[in-house]
């Protein structure tokens, strides 16, 4: 996709590391001017440098997405220096495990704010400063939202309420040009997610229980979001599209599937 985003400006929440810096990183190699914002001065700072240093035009800022006045200043800044958003993604996200028992209000209050509010907040706070008509927005989702998972009471209803603001906005924002859809990764290598959900025996029996049999790179998910902004995707909008390697069809595992072994 070289060249295909030349131009454009891609705006990425929750960007200091893992697939979202990744998405940043696919978009800035295709010509884009990428904006990337998460909680660390510092954690911002070196992934900006690490855009800028592999050849983007890059900015970084450091800010809450639980801090709605923040993201406005934000959206303004990132826009006096790159111009409209063309693209945005949102994949600011906070989990552990832990169970409900041990959940405390503020716990799951928590996770609730970051990845639920802060998915709301950073697509509202983002629409004078979109390009209309062509915006693409991509929320990041996560299985959870439609498949209840013990010790992730937090993350399930959150995501779950990601997937319809995702669709909600579409429903809105479709009359002015504004696609709105979310990515539903599965396990990906590499990342602080899978760090915090499996160690490697779960990995083990979590890859045996995928249709495909592996996890996913960060780069499935960049590829996808290139994919969704795209003129190819002109037409879709309110999609949950899931890049997870079967995961959301269940266990299929060969014993699951009744093969043996
Ligand atoms: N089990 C149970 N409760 C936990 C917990 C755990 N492993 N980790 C944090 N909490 C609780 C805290 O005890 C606190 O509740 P309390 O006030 O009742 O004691 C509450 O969650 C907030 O914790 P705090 O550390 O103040 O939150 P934060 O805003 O600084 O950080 C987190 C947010 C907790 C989600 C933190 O893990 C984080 O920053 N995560 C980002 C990276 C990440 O999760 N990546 C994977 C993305 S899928
Ligand atoms: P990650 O590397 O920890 O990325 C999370 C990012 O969010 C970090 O850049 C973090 O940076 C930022 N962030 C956290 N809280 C924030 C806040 N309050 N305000 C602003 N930024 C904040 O995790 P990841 O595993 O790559 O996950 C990325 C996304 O994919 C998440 O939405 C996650 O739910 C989703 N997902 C992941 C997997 C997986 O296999 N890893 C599977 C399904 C879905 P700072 O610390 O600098 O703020």
């Amino acid at each position: 996709m070289m060249g295909e985003f030349a131009g454009k400006h891609v705006f990425v929440a929750g960007a200091s590391s893992g697939i979202n810096l990744e998405i940043a990183h696919a978009f800035g190699a295709a010509g884009a001017k990428v904006t990337v914002l998460s909680r660390s001065e510092e954690k911002i700072a070196a992934a900006a440098q690490g855009l800028r240093d592999a050849g983007a035009t890059a900015l970084g800022i450091a800010c809450d997405v639980r801090d709605y006045a923040g993201l406005e200043a934000a959206f303004a800044n990132a826009v006096a220096a790159h111009g409209p958003v063309d693209v945005l993604v949102s994949g600011a996200a906070g989990n552990f495990l832990a169970p409900a028992l041990k959940t405390s209000a503020n716990a799951f209050k928590t996770v609730i704010d970051i990845d639920l509010l802060g998915t709301y907040n950073v697509f509202r706070a983002s629409w004078d400063h979109l390009t209309k008509p062509g915006a693409s927005l991509i929320a990041i989702t996560a299985g959870q939202a439609v498949h209840p998972m013990a010790f992730q009471i937090h993350a399930c209803a959150a995501k779950a309420g990601v997937n319809m603001v995702t669709k909600c906005l579409a429903l809105e924002w479709g009359p002015a040009g504004v696609r709105v859809n979310a990515i539903s990764p599965g396990p990906i290598a590499d990342t602080e997610g899978m760090r915090r959900l499996a160690d490697p025996v779960r990995e083990a029996k979590i890859k045996k229980s995928l249709a495909l049999r592996d996890y996913g790179t960060k780069a499935d998910i960049a590829e996808a979001a290139m994919f969704l902004s795209s003129p190819a995707a002109k037409y879709i909008t309110g999609t949950i599209l899931n890049v997870d390697g079967g995961n959301d069809l269940g266990d299929a595992s060969a014993d699951a599937l009744g093969l043996g072994g």
